[in-house]
C-alpha cells in the first residue's frame, strides 16, 4: 500500500514509543518523514531504520514548545523535502503529581509541551497547508483527557488538544485541511513503564493490570496508534474532521 506516496511528514517526538511507530508507519506507505525530537541524535536511529528499508527520512532537533525551535522544525523540513502535508503532534511529557504537591513547573512543562506546542507547529504548517490548500493535522490527545489521578497537569493538556482540535478543524476546513486526534489509552511505551515505576509497580505487572481492565484483554501497542494515525492522515478519511477517536481497547478508564 502506498497511500502516502509524493507526501511529506513531520512527526514530533518520533525518536522513540508511539512517535517512532508513527514514522515507520507513514514510512512504509511512501511518505517522506521528518522525525523531531529534542536532539537530532535521538532521532537519527529510526531515521536510520527507514533509510535501510528504503524510505526517506530526516532527523531534526527541536524543543517543539519553544516557537524559535518549532518554526526552524517546519522550515528545515520543507527545505530538505519540498512541502509538507502531514503534521502529528505526538510529543508529550509526564510530571504526574496529586494536586497539593504538583508544582508550577509540573504545571508549565506539561502544558508547553503537550499542548502549546500542538498550537505552535500547527501554525506554523497552517502557512503550508493553506497556501497548497491541502493538509492533515493529527494530534495526540489521551484518555486521560477525561480525568486521571495525579494527571491534573496532563489531564487538562490532553483535553486542551481536543478542543484546539475541534477548534482548527473549523477554520482550516475551508482550506482543505483536516483536523483529528488519537486518544489512546494504556499503550506499552517507555512513558508507560516510567508510571508504573513511580506507583511502585513493575511495569510486566502493571501491564497485566491494565489487560484485565480492558476488554479486548490485553494493553495497547505503539503499532495500534500508528494504523489509526496513519488513517487519519490518509485520504480515505477525508471527511473526518475536528474528532478525538479513542483508541483504547474499549477501557472506560
Ligand atoms: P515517550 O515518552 O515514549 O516518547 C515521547 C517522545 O517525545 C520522546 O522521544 C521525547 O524525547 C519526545 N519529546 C518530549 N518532549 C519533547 C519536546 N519538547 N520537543 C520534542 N520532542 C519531545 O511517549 P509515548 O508513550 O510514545 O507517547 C507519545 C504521545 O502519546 C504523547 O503525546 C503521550 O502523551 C501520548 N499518549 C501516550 C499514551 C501511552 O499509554 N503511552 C497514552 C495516551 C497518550
Amino acid at each position: 500500500m502506498s497511500r502516502f506516496e509524493g507526501k511529506v511528514a513531520i512527526v514530533t517526538g518520533g525518536a522513540q514509543g508511539i512517535g517512532a511507530a508513527i514514522v515507520r508507519r507513514l514510512a512504509s506507505e511512501g511518505a517522506a518523514v521528518a522525525v523531531v525530537d529534542l536532539t537530532a541524535e535521538r532521532a537519527q536511529p529510526v531515521v536510520d531504520e527507514v533509510v535501510k528499508d528504503g524510505g526517506r527520512a530526516l532527523a531534526l532537533g527541536a524543543d517543539v514548545s519553544r516557537t524559535e525551535d518549532a518554526q526552524a522544525a517546519v522550515a528545515a523540513a520543507v527545505t530538505e523535502f519540498g512541502r509538507i502535508d502531514i503534521l502529528v503532534n505526538n510529543a508529550g511529557i509526564t510530571r504526574d503529581n496529586l494536586l497539593f504537591k504538583m508544582t508550577d513547573e509540573d504545571w508549565d512543562s506539561v502544558i508547553a509541551v503537550n499542548l502549546r506546542s500542538a498550537f505552535i507547529m500547527s501554525r506554523e504548517a497552517q502557512k503550508h497547508f493553506v497556501a497548497q490548500k491541502y493538509g492533515k493535522i493529527v494530534s495526540l490527545s489521551s484518555r486521560s483527557a477525561l480525568g486521571n489521578r495525579g494527571q491534573a497537569n496532563y489531564s487538562a493538556s490532553k483535553a486542551g488538544v481536543m478542543g484546539l482540535t475541534a477548534t482548527l478543524a473549523i477554520e482550516l476546513g475551508p482550506f482543505g485541511v483536516n483536523v483529528n486526534a488519537v486518544a489512546p489509552g494504556y499503550i506499552s511505551t517507555a512513558m508507560t513503564d516510567a508510571t508504573a515505576r513511580r506507583v511502585g509497580l513493575d511495569p510486566d505487572e502493571m501491564r497485566r493490570l491494565a489487560s484485565e481492565q480492558t476488554p479486548v484483554r490485553r494493553v495497547g501497542e505503539p503499532e495500534d496508534i500508528a494504523a489509526v494515525v496513519a488513517f487519519l492522515a490518509a485520504d480515505e478519511s477525508s471527511f473526518v474532521s475536528g474528532q478525538t477517536i479513542q483508541v483504547n481497547g474499549g477501557a472506560d478508564r
